[in-house]
């Protein structure tokens, strides 16, 4: 069963073609790799899928619903989440509130309220929020860090606190936008269980890299991307051996 699909998807800004005509399907319960050099048009199209950028032309669905151009809060409380490629938190926030942070859209609470007003209903479903959040940071492994600053955090705990902010709203598809760029075998490889985590409690994974080898540990199957096209997708095997694929990183190292 396909939990994401999308048909001619495009997205052009002026002459660029950043998508163009993008027909994927990612099915449940799946990590979907999503590779191509620098400016393929990986992240237009989470961009696309989670609301943040109007389609040019074509369609998405989710669960068989079509939702294109539905507001991104909206495509959020659907089940879709995500990270942002440079992984950014509120540095003056601890890490809880920033886990906790992935709620208040979600849950219709407006934030500001919750700090000052803090009537009884509100009160509880902070308590609520909290717990939950709690337990997200459990899952990545970083319950003690609830009350770090997050200006205090190394890379991988950042990503790490990234995925948490996203799954706190138990979503039941998850996209993360390059998780593991910038950090060393080690620390993908923490992000690389985590990720499987995810994906063996059900929920669906799409996960964004540039890297071909972590896509190929980690996908159950893979779409490839090279300036704004697919080019390529199937089993990681079929596409580590595609040499279409291989001739569009090699394009990229002679620019
Ligand atoms: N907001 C934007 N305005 C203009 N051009 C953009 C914008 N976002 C992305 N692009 C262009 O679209 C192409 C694809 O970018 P992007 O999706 O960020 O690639 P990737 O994530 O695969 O590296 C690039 O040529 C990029 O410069
Ligand atoms: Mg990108």
């Amino acid at each position: 069963m396909p939990i994401l699909s999308t048909v001619g998807l495009s997205k052009y800004f002026g002459g660029i073609k950043a998508l163009h005509k993008l027909d994927m399907v990612v099915e449940e319960g799946q990590i979907h790799g999503l590779i191509g050099p620098n400016g393929a048009g990986k992240t237009t199209f989470f961009n696309m899928v989670s609301g943040l950028l109007p389609l040019t032309e074509g369609k998405i669905y989710f669960n068989s619903v079509d939702i294109s151009n539905i507001p991104a809060e909206d495509i959020n409380k659907m089940g879709i989440s995500r990270t942002f490629q440079a992984g950014k938190l509120v540095p003056n926030m601890t890490v809880l509130d920033n886990v906790m942070s992935g709620m208040y859209n979600y849950a219709g609470v407006n934030p500001i309220k919750l700090f000052f007003l803090k009537p009884f209903t509100l009160r509880a479903q902070e308590e609520e929020i909290k717990q939950q959040a709690l337990k997200t940071l459990k899952f990545i492994g970083m319950s003690d860090s609830a009350e770090r600053w997050a200006s205090e955090l190394v890379w991988v705990e950042r990503q790490l606190v990234q995925i948490a902010r996203a799954l706190v709203t138990k979503p039941k598809l998850l996209m993360l936008d390059e998780p593991t760029s910038g950090m060393g075998i080690e620390e993908s490889k923490k992000v690389e269980g985590i990720i499987r985590q995810v994906r063996d409690m059900g929920i669906t994974v799409i996960v964004i890299s540039h890297d071909v080898k972590l896509v190929v540990n980690l996908s159950d199957w893979v779409t490839a991307l090279n300036f704004g096209e697919k080019i390529s997708e199937g089993t990681p095997q079929q596409i580590q051996n595609d040499s279409k694929v291989l001739e569009a990183y090699l394009g990229e190292e002679k620019k």
